[in-house]
């Protein structure tokens, strides 16, 4: 029994109040594709280069993920909203989600898309199973840099912030 409660509901309206990068998660399991949108990603050290990201047991790249493979985490600038939306939908799953001419991969064979902020190309490392969620820790292997400017996200809507704000 938890002694401290808090509602899911009173800590999503805390979240809200951040603002903060978007990238789209993007996996190549065996030639399917697949992806999603996330935000809760971050770097975990930079010597050695690692960054870790929080993927639903729910969404369906979950079982594409493996330690030992790629994955893309394609950091999306402002004009990239669409992208935000398709890898968040609910209609449009795997291939479908990478309908545009804008991929390619680096090192690790992960989908990465053009013109984003940055793409970091990495893999996986561990996938620390925790509640509705997995931790998913990986190394950079290959880093995109793009114009600078990066599409983020608050209170459930983007918010552009040019790169020398
Ligand atoms: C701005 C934004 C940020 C999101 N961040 C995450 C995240 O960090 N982790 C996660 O698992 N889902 C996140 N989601 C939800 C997933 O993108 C969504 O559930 C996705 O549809 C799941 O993939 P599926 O449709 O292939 O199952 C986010 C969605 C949006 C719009």
């Amino acid at each position: 029994m938890n002694q401290y409660p808090l509602s899911a509901d009173d800590f999503r309206q805390a979240m809200r109040l951040l603002t903060l990068p978007v990238a789209v998660i993007t996996v190549d399991s065996g030639g399917q594709r697949n992806g999603l949108t996330a935000s809760s990603f971050c770097s975990v050290s930079v010597d050695p280069p690692r960054i870790l990201v929080c993927i639903g047991k729910h969404a369906s790249a979950h079982s594409q993920l493996v330690a030992g493979e790629g994955i893309g985490i394609n950091v999306l600038a402002p004009h990239q909203m669409d992208q935000a939306m398709l890898f968040a939908s609910k209609t449009r799953h795997g291939e479908q989600r990478f309908s545009n001419e804008g991929w390619h991969t680096l090192k690790s064979g992960a989908p990465i898309l053009k013109d984003t902020a940055v793409s970091f190309d990495c893999i996986v490392d561990q996938i620390i199973d925790d509640t509705t969620h997995s931790i998913v820790t990986a190394t950079v292997v290959a880093v995109e840099k793009g114009a600078g400017e990066c599409l983020l996200y608050r209170n459930g809507a983007p918010v552009a912030v040019p790169a020398e704000a």
